[in-house]
């Protein structure tokens, strides 16, 4: 057996009201359908087939990859006409597993049964029984309880709308049968479409055998029409991941104010306070403590590191029991060494900071590599930028450098140099030496204001 995916994608999403396509949106920072290529993935099929319409190109440019094809329909006459039209492409003996890329919670292992159904020769739905159904095609049971045919909502009659077993609109069929009856749909029906959910009652009628697997969680199909379906999908998810993380060990103070936009790895007894986002690659050793407020991109914390209160951390690497923040700014290259401290209002892009380095107040340290236990005052400039190229300064393990230092670039203090406050160093300082650059102080004697 070939497993082929089929992944419906060309709705346009009108109740978006949006000009980035539907299936772009994202859940937990990443787009619908990057979801359900994951899940399509995971099932490792044979060929993942996305049927898009509208905004096609700007999908594609997000998201193609070398394991997709990409089926173009052009006018949307219903999923039916959709899914015929990426069949083409697909062998006689292969199964078909139709996903939808609005539906973004699927799990590999709810659709497996599916596709073991479907290779021995059914038609296998995901059915599901939410507390209001209204919206849904309704599955149809006869008195011993198999699947007589699908009713899309506005074909039902009264009884039928009070079936409260539901179509998810995810099934698995053998190519060669869902191909016969395909070709065999029409459009008379209340929608004016092909509707795909017209096949169960054609399998009937020829005695294909149609088994249903129940959704797990209604989370799992819940689909996406508009913003506010969006939102409540997103808030389920970011709770879904913030107890796996609690459950591997990592305290989180409140998991509805915790988000999660991309993964993270974490050690043992983290903690995690209120109002935080993860984004990108996180990774998190053991003891690791962050504050309110803190947003952290793609950075690694190793042990028993403090990100404290209202602190942003893009692209850093922070090293055992440093402290960082509060109110810190660390952008891509920040790499902090073990016990270093990055205070408030300090900015670090592109430096090192070695072991017990500490840059405690209002400083911007850009380009420089900071030595071993150096104490960097108060508003210390780094100025790094000469208005085309960027220089790098380096700093001494030990040294002292006064507050409201300029350290014009490129510029190297020696070891153990003292700087004194409110220098601006433009030469090498030498090392244990005190090297201080500013106007002497003078008092004019008698001197009055005018009048
Ligand atoms: C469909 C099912 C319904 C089920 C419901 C679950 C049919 C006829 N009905 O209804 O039984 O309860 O999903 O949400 O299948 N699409 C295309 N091309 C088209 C039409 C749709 O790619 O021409 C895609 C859409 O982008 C979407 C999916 O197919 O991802 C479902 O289409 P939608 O219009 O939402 O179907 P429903 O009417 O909700
Ligand atoms: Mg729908």
């Amino acid at each position: 057996m070939k497993l082929a995916v089929i992944i419906l994608a060309a709705g346009q999403g009108t109740r978006m009201r949006s000009r980035l396509p539907k299936v772009l949106h994202t859940l937990g920072g990443r787009p619908l359908l990057g979801h359900v290529l994951d899940t399509a993935r995971a099932l490792t099929p044979t060929g993942i087939y996305v049927v898009y319409g509208h905004g096609g190109a700007q999908v594609q440019a997000q998201l193609d990859a070398e394991d997709l094809q990409w089926v173009e329909q052009r006018e949307q006459r219903g999923t039916g006409h959709a899914v015929r039209t990426a069949l083409e492409a697909l062998g006689e003996e292969d199964v078909a597993l139709i996903l939808y890329g609005d539906v973004p919670g699927i799990a590999p292992r709810t659709l497996q049964p599916l596709i073991d159904a479907a290779t021995s020769g059914a038609l296998a739905l995901l059915v599901a029984e939410p507390e209001d159904p209204h919206g849904y095609g309704r599955i149809v049971r006869d008195s011993r309880d198999r699947v007589l045919s699908i009713v899309e909502e506005k074909d039902t009659d009264e009884i039928q709308r009070a079936i409260r077993e539901v179509n998810t609109g995810l099934l698995a069929a053998p190519v060669a049968r869902l191909r016969r009856w395909i070709v065999e749909l029409n459009d008379d029906n209340a929608q004016g479409e092909y509707l795909l959910t017209d096949i169960v009652a054609a399998a009937v009628a020829e005695d294909t055998p149609v088994v249903t697997s129940r959704a797990p969680d209604l989370f799992e199909v819940a689909g996406v029409n508009d913003r506010v379906q969006l939102a409540a999908l997103e808030r389920q998810f970011q709770r879904h991941q913030a107890e796996a993380l609690m459950r591997s060990g990592v305290s989180v103070a409140d998991p509805e104010r915790l988000d999660i936009r991309g993964s993270v790895e974490a050690g043992r007894d983290c903690f995690i306070d209120i109002n935080v986002v993860l984004e990108g690659r996180v990774q998190l050793g053991a003891d690791v403590t962050i504050e309110p407020n803190c947003v952290l991109r793609d950075v690694t914390l190793a042990d028993g590191v403090t990100v404290r209160a209202n602190s942003v951390l893009e692209g850093a690497r922070v090293e055992a029991n440093a402290v960082i923040g509060p109110f810190a700014r660390l952008r891509p290259g920040a790499d902090i060494g073990p016990t270093a401290r990055v205070g408030n209002f300090v900015e670090v892009k592109q430096a090192r900071l070695e072991e017990g380095a500490k840059v405690n107040h209002l400083s911007y340290i850009g380009d420089a590599d900071v030595g071993a236990h150096a104490n960097v005052g108060a508003g210390t400039i780094t100025c790094n930028y000469d208005g085309v190229n960027k220089h790098r300064t380096t700093i001494g393990a030990g040294a002292f450098i006064g507050s409201g230092t300029n350290l014009v670039a490129p510029v190297t203090i020696g070891e153990n140099a003292t700087i004194g406050a409110g220098s601006t160093v433009t030469k090498p300082a030498p090392a244990d030496e005190l090297t201080v650059s500013r106007a002497r102080q003078t008092t004019v004697r008698g001197w009055r204001r005018p009048d």
